[in-house]
């Protein structure tokens, strides 16, 4: 692994990959290709360590010409796919344009890769491309169903899993057919510093800091996994150096409550590292639900854990509190994601009209 292209770099998980792989493999050059949508920040890529290997390219992946450049001229042997539309709840509001980057973008550096590693075949023996993904192209749980793992049949249920879903088989099909190097993880839903706050935690937070409602969709009854973003990390590092090439691995959290027990416990912390504007919950407000909201995700990680060693490093309590303390003392970070028109539209589209449940 020497130059490692990087997809969605300036995104939430992405951006802290890219941090991680700098800080863990000192002879990478990292190249970050990101088209900088609303979920992706130059922000998030501030102070990076050893910043010298790290090389931003504001584009596109489905820009097919701009990604054959890219892979040539960095003579690039790792590609790890983290670009995509990534937030449910816009998928049923604009579905068009998952298809277009999840899929066709996926496809595009696909068979990019593909061309490219056969021009170079000094570059295929060590080559990968690893396309990361999401538990939600399993569908959902029952309350006593076991959790998902690698075997379990796709049956994805929004705009955005099905997006995953195509992207994945795809990827499984660049394998099969072409040999391509590749390796595919689905994990569970991630949470720490950098994320976007249109997602549940870091949406929690912001807004009990503001002193705004907490909207819980729902019965607050569903459940997620959730996992602390550089555990994934890790675990998606594990896979590029001992994973093997054509394996899907699942990753998740082993954290499972409901959401409103996060949303708790979220106030609860901000009421001990924030105490000016206790108690929290008086801000919580249940909101009419997602339609065709996932009841229940878990993760079954027996595989991961036992080929590759690796497990999550913290627990809920623990990653919930880094991450509320990381908000916290980040007010640049969150003043400037804040400023953005389109956060300010989003949350308007997305909760004028989510009134309170009756
Ligand atoms: P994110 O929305 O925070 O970031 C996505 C990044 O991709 C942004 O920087 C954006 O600018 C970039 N991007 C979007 N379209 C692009 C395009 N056409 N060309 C180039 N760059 C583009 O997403 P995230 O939460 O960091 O998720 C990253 C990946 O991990 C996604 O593939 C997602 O499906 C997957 N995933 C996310 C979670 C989670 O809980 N967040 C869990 C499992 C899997
Ligand atoms: O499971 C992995 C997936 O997790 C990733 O693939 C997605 O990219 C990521 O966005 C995430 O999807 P979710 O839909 O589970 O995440 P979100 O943070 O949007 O919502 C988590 C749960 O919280 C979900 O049950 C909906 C609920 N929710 C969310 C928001 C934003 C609320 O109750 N209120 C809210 O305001």
């Amino acid at each position: 692994m020497k130059n490692v292209l990087v997809t969605g770099g300036a995104g939430f998980i992405g951006s802290n990959f890219v941090r991680f792989l700098l800080e863990h493999e000192p002879e990478v050059r990292v190249i970050n290709l990101d088209a900088l949508t609303y979920a992706g920040s130059l922000e998030n890529l501030q102070h990076l360590p050893d910043e010298g290997r790290h090389e931003f390219i504001h584009g596109d992946i489905c820009d097919r010409a701009l990604v054959e450049d890219v892979l040539r001229r960095f003579e690039v042997d790792t590609v790890v796919h983290f670009a995509a539309e990534s937030h449910v709840d816009r998928s049923i509001l604009g579905p068009g344009l998952f298809v277009q980057t999840n899929v066709v973008g996926t496809f595009t550096l696909l068979d990019s890769a593909r061309l490219f590693w056969k021009e170079r075949p000094d570059l295929l023996p060590g080559a990968r491309f690893h396309h990361v993904s999401t538990d939600e192209v399993f569908g959902t749980l029952g309350p006593n169903d076991p959790p998902f793992n690698e075997q379990t049949p796709y049956a994805p249920n929004s705009p955005y899993s099905a997006s995953k879903a195509a992207s994945d088989h795809l990827a499984r099909a660049y394998f099969h057919t072409y040999g391509l190097p590749v390796t595919i993880s689905n994990c569970t839903n991630n949470y720490g510093p950098y994320q976007f706050p249109e997602k549940l935690i870091p949406l929690m937070v912001l807004n009990a800091l503001e002193g705004k409602r907490l909207p819980v969709y729902g019965d607050g009854m569903q459940v997620r996994d959730w996992l602390y973003v550089e555990d994934h990390c890790e675990a998606i590092y594990r896979v590029l150096m001992q994973g093997r090439v054509g394996e899907t691995y699942a990753i998740g959290g082993n954290n499972q409550p409901p959401n409103i027990e996060i949303v708790h416990t979220i106030c609860a912390v901000m009421d001990e590292l924030h105490p000016q504007g206790a108690p929290h919950e008086r801000l919580i407000e249940y909101v009419t639900d997602r339609p065709g909201h996932d009841r229940r995700y878990a993760m079954a990680i027996d595989k991961i854990r036992s080929e590759l060693g690796w497990q999550p490093r913290q627990t809920l309590a623990s990653g919930l509190r880094k991450t509320v303390a990381w908000y916290l003392e980040n007010p640049a970070w969150v003043a400037a994601i804040r400023e953005r028109s389109d956060y300010q539209t989003w949350m308007q589209k997305n909760y004028a009209e989510r009134g309170a449940k009756k």
